[in-house]
């Protein structure tokens, strides 16, 4: 049983063991930037009335990347313009989540060679990258940052040692710069190996990492793991259980596959997402899955609700799971996903699910 509490309506949980609470839906900023030069799909103009209507809503957990939209870093210039428009009551009612590894250009270029120190997990490239990313959000701190990649070299060790990695997060909340620290892409050996380095070089235990952010969703469970072949959905949770982590999970829409929009019957008449098509193509749009999302939509209309908030209901029945960050660029998205708060699946409705899930 999840301990809550309540913000305009949204049920708001703990990240992991911590103190930080956030709301249970949570707002996805990938594809926004400026979309007439990145690629982004949603702009300053529909963008800055989502977020007036996101606060409004509860959903105040925003979670963004320096590398978003071909690493233009225009979502964090987005969130900069609308921080400094609203002022500093509404930047004090989110809780800001980016990440850094991935590199970011500065701004209006398109052509840039990044040296090998403008990315990856080196004290220089953080600790540069985090000033970046406040001057892009003008804002003094960051609530949660994300070591967004693993980043190791050709034979699979890290290219930086880990305590250079962890203890320069660490001086960085010394410095008032950054509040929680969390990890994505991450399996759990590696997570134990920052675990091990962090009693070290952490000043005391609420410095540790305290969310894991990784792709999960119905059609993907063992993602979840953090690793490409083969995790376990349930080893990973139990792991997360047992070291107080807030699971953060990502696509948790299947990057759209879970809103029903795609169908055996209109494959052909439906535009996939234009950036990642290929990708999506292969990855989600397989007879199995189709199949399995239309049985899903059966339950999700026999109960009166819809896909995306099953999908993201499922996602909060488990304890592990603190907030779920569903892509939104549209407004009727957002009040959509967020009324998945309210959904409670019964017992019944679970143990469902689970056999449509896996019988495909
Ligand atoms: N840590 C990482 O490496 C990583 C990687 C990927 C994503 N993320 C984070 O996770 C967030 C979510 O992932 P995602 O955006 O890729 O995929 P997603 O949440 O699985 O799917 C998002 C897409 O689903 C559609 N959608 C959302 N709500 C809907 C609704 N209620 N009704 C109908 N359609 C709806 C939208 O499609 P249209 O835009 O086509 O309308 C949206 O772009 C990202 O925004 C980002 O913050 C993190």
């Amino acid at each position: 049983m999840v301990y809550t509490k309540t913000f305009n309506g949204m049920k708001c949980r703990r990240v992991g063991g911590s103190g930080l609470w956030i709301s249970e839906v949570g707002l996805g900023l990938w594809k926004w930037g400026d979309p007439n030069y990145d690629q982004s799909r949603i702009g300053e103009h529909e963008g800055f009335k989502v977020l007036d209507r996101s606060l409004e809503l509860g959903v105040f957990h925003w979670d963004t990347a320096n590398s978003y939209n071909f690493a233009s870093g225009n979502c964090e210039r987005l969130l900069g313009r609308y921080f400094a428009s609203r002022g500093s009551t509404v930047r004090e009612q989110v809780v800001l989540a980016t990440k850094v590894s991935n590199s970011a250009r500065p701004e209006h270029v398109t052509e840039y060679s990044f040296t090998p120190n403008q990315g990856g997990a080196s004290r220089v490239y953080i600790m540069n990258e985090v000033e970046n990313c406040l001057c892009r959000m003008k804002t003094d701190r960051i609530d949660l940052l994300y070591l967004h990649q693993l980043t190791l070299d050709e034979e699979g060790n890290y290219e930086t040692p880990l305590e250079e990695t962890w203890s320069a997060m660490d001086d960085l909340i010394t410095q008032g710069k950054i509040r929680y620290l969390a990890v994505s892409n991450h399996p759990k050996n590696n997570i134990k190996d920052i675990l091990d380095v962090q009693k070290t070089v952490a000043k005391d235990s609420s410095r540790r990492i305290i969310a894991v952010q990784n792709r999960y969703n119905l059609l993907e469970r063992d993602m979840v793991a953090g690793e490409e072949n083969g995790g376990s959905e349930k080893a990973f949770l139990d792991f997360c259980q047992k070291e107080s982590f807030g699971i953060v999970p990502f696509m948790p829409l299947a990057t759209g596959l879970l809103t029903g929009r795609y169908r055996k019957d209109n494959l052909d008449k439906v535009s996939g997402r234009t950036v990642e098509e290929e990708i999506f193509k292969e990855t989600y749009l397989t007879d199995k899955n189709l199949s399995i999302v239309e049985q899903l939509n059966e339950i999700a209309k026999e109960k009166g609700i819809t896909l995306p908030q099953l999908a993201i209901a499922w996602l909060l029945s488990h304890d592990q799971v603190c907030s779920v960050i569903a892509g939104v660029t549209k407004m009727n998205q957002l009040e959509d996903n967020a009324e998945a708060s309210q959904v409670e699946l019964t017992p019944e409705e679970l143990d469902k699910i689970d056999s449509i899930v896996k019988k495909g």
